[in-house]
């Protein structure tokens, strides 16, 4: 059984059903990165290659480990030392690279519908790795792996989603998944940070943090993307801390037991106090462990190894 699709670009069309595959997957992969020797040999003689042409930490890193785990072949593609500074186009620079046998080309890029571009022009698959404010989906892959690690279901979960939702690809790709699987979705952020229609989507808007956070099971805090919108949507940072940062405090008014998220990078001290950050209810760095783990799964599905 497969995900029968050659790229993933989105979680809109991805069923209830294909969700639960890819996290039933991870879970099959997640000991291997605790092993003495962390490799298996699912995608011998294959080859991905990582083509970002936005900063990333933790997205690269983790494709390229969970490629190395399952011996696939890994390229970094950097769009700086490439031809891409000499005027050549992303179709262009992609059908080279598709050229040289890439099975998977996994990209990230600042324009919103970039990866469905690509797909449409290449024969290899092509996995998002975050285009624009569109979508996110491995990093809500690995959220809901990470709070499904946390013995918690998603019918009735409640989910606050904090901040700069109007921004954030990985609120939006967080929105789709939940409410397809029965969770209660709160988007929380002032009203300049807060896409008009977004109940349309299935979630229901806060701007009282203090109210959005009641009663819920998980806290999905986000950054504020202080390199896209400057200060245009709240007259200080010191403002947005004290009015929208995730305090201990205010943990408190969530249910016990409550998990806080981040998809990183934090700001600490804007939107999370850094005890929250480092607290025990703090999963960010399992986020980040899992990452690891659902891109095997991916990497697996979109290979056809498993066909
Ligand atoms: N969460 C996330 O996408 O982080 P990076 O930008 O470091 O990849």
């Amino acid at each position: 059984m497969g995900l029968k699709r050659k790229d993933l670009l989105s979680l809109t069309n991805l069923s209830a059903a294909d969700i639960a595959l890819i996290l039933d997957t991870a879970d099959s992969f997640k000991e291997v990165s605790g092993r003495e020797i962390k490799k298996v040999p699912a995608l011998r003689g294959k080859t991905v290659v990582n083509l970002f042409f936005e900063p990333s930490t933790r997205t690269r890193t983790s494709f390229e480990l969970a490629a190395k785990r399952l011996s696939a072949d890994v390229i970094n593609f950097s769009p700086s030392s490439s031809s891409v500074v000499k005027g050549e186009t992303l179709l262009d620079t992609a059908r080279n690279i598709e050229a040289m046998q890439a099975d998977i080309i996994v990209l990230r890029h600042s324009s919103a519908g970039a990866a469905e571009t690509l797909a449409r022009g290449v024969k290899s698959s092509v996995i998002n790795a975050g285009d624009g404010w569109h979508e996110h989906p491995t990093q809500a892959l690995l959220d809901l792996y990470t709070i499904r690690s946390r013995g918690m279901g998603f019918s009735g979960l409640k989910v606050a989603i904090v901040g700069d939702v109007a921004h954030s690809r990985v609120a939006r790709s967080n929105i789709f998944a939940l409410t397809k699987l029965g969770a209660e979705v709160r988007v929380v952020g002032p009203p300049t940070m807060i896409p008009l229609h977004i109940n349309q989507l299935g979630a229901q808007v806060y701007y009282n943090l203090d109210e959005g956070l009641r009663g819920v099971h998980v806290i999905m805090m986000l950054r504020l993307q202080l390199e896209r919108q400057g200060r245009a949507l709240f007259p200080t940072i010191r403002e947005y801390a004290r009015q929208y940062g995730l305090t201990n405090e205010r943990v408190k008014l969530a249910e016990p037991g409550a998990i806080v998220m981040h998809p990183g990078p934090i700001n600490r001290g804007v939107e999370i106090a850094p005890d929250v950050a480092d607290s025990l209810s703090s999963v960010i760095l399992d986020q980040v462990a899992n990452g690891v783990a659902v891109r095997m799964g991916i990497l697996y599905l979109m290979s056809g190894a498993n066909a």
